[in-house]
């Protein structure tokens, strides 16, 4: 029995004893334990229950790709290229990078897990399985890098979408596209691209979207990390909805972009601009230096007043606020 079979058969959140796997699977008792040893070494947390055996405090939904499917509104389904879940990758985003030659637009990979998921500035993206959404999304452009400013702030609020199409409220963005709720990150976005600066270029954007953590593995996000079962104060969406719901703010999302660039998203940033107003800390190409968020220009830069009155625009700095 592989981990993955075990994560299968535990996902229902009953308890199952080690005699009954064991005996299912046609394996020692031994073998499930390795297995359950291996599930808890990636995050997810199978108690044990004395006699009754083992569980998870939680039902499951492993990520299917005929559910995801099924919950596309079929006008974004017949334009994807690729769908795609698989068990485990190194990157859900290294795997379009490696097929970037012959990947069809708007081909999309899902992973349960990934063994290397990077995060923006070299960081990792930690990836247990069962738990959160790890998604990227191949798209391709004609007209060149030049026209792409404000692309990696736009899929933010696309993200924001697809948690608000839910119901869910309370997110909102630290730019450039943090997606953070109350208690710290819901959701990460990586946008890569390649091609050239006036011609045929793609993106490559990946989502990591938090649904369940644990106290472990917040512990362990190396940064204040939420989830979304925290802010619906309950269960998560069900994830291959939410994969869904995510795919489609995407292709939706993407469309738009391409026709009217971020000037279509340009209100909605500004409505969940978390730093608009703040008292920040940058550092960055221009160095250290404080000033107060001044929302973004329409290039997606971030615009910071500082002592005097002056309004810098910030392509690239760390951003943090100052406490008051
Ligand atoms: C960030 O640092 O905020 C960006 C995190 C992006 C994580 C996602 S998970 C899916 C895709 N695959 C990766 O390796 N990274 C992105």
């Amino acid at each position: 029995m592989q981990a993955r079979q075990l994560l299968a058969v535990l996902a229902a959140g009953e308890a199952i004893s080690g005699a009954q796997l064991a005996d299912q699977a046609g394996v020692t008792r031994a073998a499930i334990w390795k297995q359950v040893e291996a599930l808890r070494s990636r995050g997810v947390p199978v108690e044990a229950r004395g006699a009754a055996g083992y569980r998870l405090p939680w039902p499951v939904q492993l990520l299917d790709v005929s559910r995801i499917r099924a919950a596309l509104p079929r006008a974004c389904a017949s334009r994807l290229g690729a769908l795609e879940v698989h068990w485990e990758l190194d990157s859900t985003s290294s795997e379009l990078q490696r097929r970037l030659g012959e990947a069809a637009d708007l081909s999309v990979v899902l992973a349960e897990t990934q063994t290397a998921g990077r995060g923006r500035r070299g960081r990792s993206w930690l990836s247990p399985p069962g738990l959160n959404l790890y998604l990227s999304c191949l798209k391709r452009f004609d007209r060149g890098f030049a026209t792409l400013s404000g692309l990696s702030l736009a899929v933010g609020v696309m993200v924001l979408r697809a948690i608000e199409s839910f119901g869910i409220e309370g997110a909102g963005l630290k730019w450039p596209n943090d997606v953070l709720a109350a208690d710290g990150k819901l959701a990460g976005v990586l946008v890569e691209l390649s091609g050239e600066y006036q011609g045929p270029c793609a993106a490559i954007i990946g989502v990591g979207l938090n649904l369940r953590l644990t106290d472990p593995l917040r512990d362990q996000a190396g940064q204040p990390a939420s989830d979304l079962a925290t802010l619906a104060g309950g269960d998560p969406p069900d994830r291959n909805k939410m994969a869904a719901r995510l795919i489609a703010a995407l292709a939706d999302g993407l469309r738009e972009f391409e026709r009217h660039g971020f000037a279509s998203f340009a209100e909605d940033y500004a409505r969940h601009d978390l730093l608009a107003g703040r008292s920040l800390k940058l550092s960055g190409a221009q160095g250290h230096f404080e000033g107060v968020g001044a929302g973004v220009d329409a290039r997606g830069a971030l615009r910071v007043r500082v002592a005097g009155g002056e309004v810098r625009s910030i392509d690239s700095a760390d951003v943090t606020v100052r406490r008051a």
